[in-house]
């Protein structure tokens, strides 16, 4: 099979395409055909050796110190199971799967092998391969976050970097937990983040809202805008800054007036991806595909996510180019 690698950190241009033996399922496993997958932040950050501040040191020591030990990144697939092995009762050859590994990486693959600690679903048949593999990253992320800040109905949540895979999940789920999500992002992309459901819009460009004097209950920061010494000003008494993308200093932050500092690494969870599904069932989520690119171009994915100015997520078509899904 053919898989992206890459052998050693630096820019998009040191990943290599190469063929690589096809996986097997072992007792209790399944390999997975994959159709699309995802260039997300985590697979950017990884390749380009780039870790939140004062995290430099301990990323190398944990991914590898010259490179990724795991040199196939990707997060996520989805995909058709190819085989099963013995002791697999959930799955069927030619169930149609969304999978997530996380951490664990390998998703920038023509196959993929998905042990049983990893999260794999059945795909909905309302959701298109590019939407699926849309899902979890940004998703899981936001409902670990808002769940860890106790989001509650007719909170005010202020979300920075509202079109990101990560903002554009917490805009839906700050809607539909009945608070008000006010998002952060430029004038250009406001009109298709209110229809996610955003109560207001700030444009950044032209506005300084951390300087505006106005308080939220919570403030989630999924771009690094800024930290909790400099943002918890913003943060109502008893409220929460999100540091979704903080360093060092935030996750040793202790709360000060009342405001709490929310850090942590996301885990992978079964039961965070089952109800983003569920959500998405029931009409009231929406993964955002803001591009595709050819498995051929996945370097192109890479530059893409590291402009920093990517909408959504960036789907990568591993088979064909099937039914186009909906971009923004
Ligand atoms: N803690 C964890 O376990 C965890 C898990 C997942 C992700 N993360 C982190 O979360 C962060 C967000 O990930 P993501 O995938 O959502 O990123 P992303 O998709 O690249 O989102 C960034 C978005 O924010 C916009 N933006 C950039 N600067 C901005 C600013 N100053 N104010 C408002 N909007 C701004 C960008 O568009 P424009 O520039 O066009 O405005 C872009 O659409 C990453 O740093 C990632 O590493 C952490």
């Amino acid at each position: 099979m053919k898989a992206w690698i890459c052998p050693r950190y630096g820019a998009p241009e040191v990943l290599r395409l190469v063929e690589l033996p096809d996986p097997t399922a072992g007792p209790r496993e399944v390999v997975v055909r994959v159709e699309a997958t995802s260039v997300s932040t985590a697979d950017a950050r990884v390749r380009g050796c780039r870790f939140p501040a004062g995290m430099r040191f301990i990323g190398r020591l944990a991914l590898g110190w010259r490179g990724p030990r795991r040199a196939v990144l990707g997060t996520d697939c989805a995909g058709v199971v190819e085989s099963v092995g013995r002791d697999v009762r959930h799955l069927r050859v030619g169930d149609s799967v969304l999978v997530v590994r996380g951490a664990a990486m390998g998703c920038h693959a023509e196959r993929v092998s998905v042990r049983p600690r990893d999260v794999v679903l059945r795909k909905p048949a309302e959701l298109s391969w590019a939407e699926a593999v849309s899902l979890p990253f940004g998703g899981q992320t936001a409902l670990y976050f808002l769940r860890k800040a106790g989001l509650r109905r007719g909170h005010e949540a202020l979300i920075i970097g509202a079109s990101g895979a990560v903002g554009s999940a917490a805009v839906q789920l700050v809607a539909l937990a009945g608070a008000h999500a006010i998002a952060v992002t430029r004038a250009e992309n406001a009109g298709w983040i209110r229809a996610l459901g955003a109560a207001e819009t700030i444009d950044y460009t032209s506005s300084d809202y951390v300087a505006a004097g106005r308080r939220y209950d919570l403030v989630m920061d999924c771009v690094g805008a800024g930290s909790f010494r400099t943002m918890r000003h913003l943060v109502k008494r008893g409220g929460a800054y999100l540091a979704v993308a903080g360093g060092l200093a935030d996750m040793l932050a202790r709360g000060s007036g009342g405001v709490r500092c929310v850090t942590g690494y996301v885990p992978e969870s079964t039961d965070a991806v089952e109800e983003l599904l569920r959500h998405v069932r029931e009409g009231a989520f929406r993964p955002v595909v803001g591009s595709r690119f050819a498995f051929a171009d996945l370097p192109a994915a890479h530059a893409h996510v590291d402009s920093g100015r990517k909408r959504g997520t960036a789907v990568v078509d591993v088979t064909s180019l099937q039914r186009p899904a909906p971009t923004v």
